[in-house]
């Protein structure tokens, strides 16, 4: 019977991940863009920024007559479960069109800001983008996904979770900055109020809440420059994925010694090659290590 081995693989080489998948959460302003578009790029993974879809649907709303608040549940549920947005990266830019519009920009002022934030506490809203960002994250070889529920709902099984906080003064100083190199004149006060408002809505509502998952690494930017972060990342993506290669490697090895014992006691056996060796998988170099190397 054959043990452990199907058609020339061992089950091991059978189980070998193709997927991987990064869930990035935090508060706004914390990072997350700068940090998922670059480690997305470094293990040539989808970016999926999840903030940019619950925008969208504030965008594609408002576009229609539609409001943002809880009377309209049903008609945002529908509108969030027909989205159809792309991401496409221009550059250092991850361009966001809405039914083939550019609308990388219009999603980011403040009223589409606060907009998304209302409409994101709409159980029927978060249940249509689930899918959306499940399917999203599901094409290999994986994708980074940046948000607040991507570890704890999204994407439990997330390979490797990050929750990325920073004080609430940085933080406002950040958008601050983005948006005087913008060419625009923000107010200081009314920055620190609405991301106030904004942290509460996440963290309190009932459905899906700003939180970090158990096993997500917590990463405070406060006083890390962007560069800091990004490394933390890498070692923490190369530290997983070396226990990984080392545990499936370990199974592989196991596998193998039982397919060589089976050999031994059935002479002649389908999966054996002529010196007795189970074979190896068709082009396969059989390196399982190089075969987990993303980083
Ligand atoms: O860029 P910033 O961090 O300010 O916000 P964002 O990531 O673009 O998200 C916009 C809004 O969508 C947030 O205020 C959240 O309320 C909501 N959101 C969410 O509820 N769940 C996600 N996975 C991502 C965003």
């Amino acid at each position: 019977m054959p043990r452990a081995s199907e058609g020339g693989c061992t089950l091991a080489m059978l189980q070998m991940p193709r997927l991987l998948t990064i869930a990035i959460d935090g508060p706004a302003a914390a990072g997350k863009s700068t940090a998922s578009k670059r480690l997305a790029k470094r293990l040539n993974l989808a970016l999926v920024d999840t903030g940019a879809l619950y925008r969208c649907v504030a965008l594609a709303a408002q576009q229609q007559g539609v409001g943002w608040d809880s009377t309209h549940e049903q008609e945002l549920g529908d509108i969030a479960g027909t989205l159809n947005v792309r991401f496409e990266f221009d550059g250092e830019v991850n361009k966001v069109y809405l039914n083939d519009e550019d609308v990388s920009s219009t999603i980011r002022t403040a009223e589409a800001s606060d907009g998304a934030s209302k409409i994101a506490t709409l159980p029927a809203v978060r249940a249509s983008l689930l899918e959306l960002q499940r399917s999203l994250a599901n094409r290999p070889p994986g994708a980074v996904l940046e948000g607040r529920d991507i570890g704890t709902v999204v994407l439990p099984d997330a390979a490797l979770k990050f929750f990325l906080v920073a004080s609430i003064e940085k933080r406002v100083q950040r958008r601050y900055d983005e948006l005087k190199a913008a060419g625009r004149d923000p107010d200081w006060d009314e920055l620190l109020k609405a991301e106030t408002e904004r942290d509460k809505r996440d963290s309190e509502r009932a459905t899906a809440p700003l939180k970090q998952a158990d096993d997500a690494i917590l990463i405070d930017s406060s006083s890390l420059t962007a560069d800091e972060v990004i490394t933390t990342m890498l070692a923490e993506v190369r530290k997983s994925q070396k226990a990984l290669a080392r545990s499936m490697s370990a199974n592989l090895t196991k596998e193998l010694q039982a397919s060589a014992d089976d050999a031994a006691h059935a002479p002649g056996a389908a999966q054996q090659g002529g010196d007795g060796k189970p074979r190896d998988c068709a082009g396969g170099s059989g390196n399982i290590l190089d075969a987990l190397q993303y980083v």
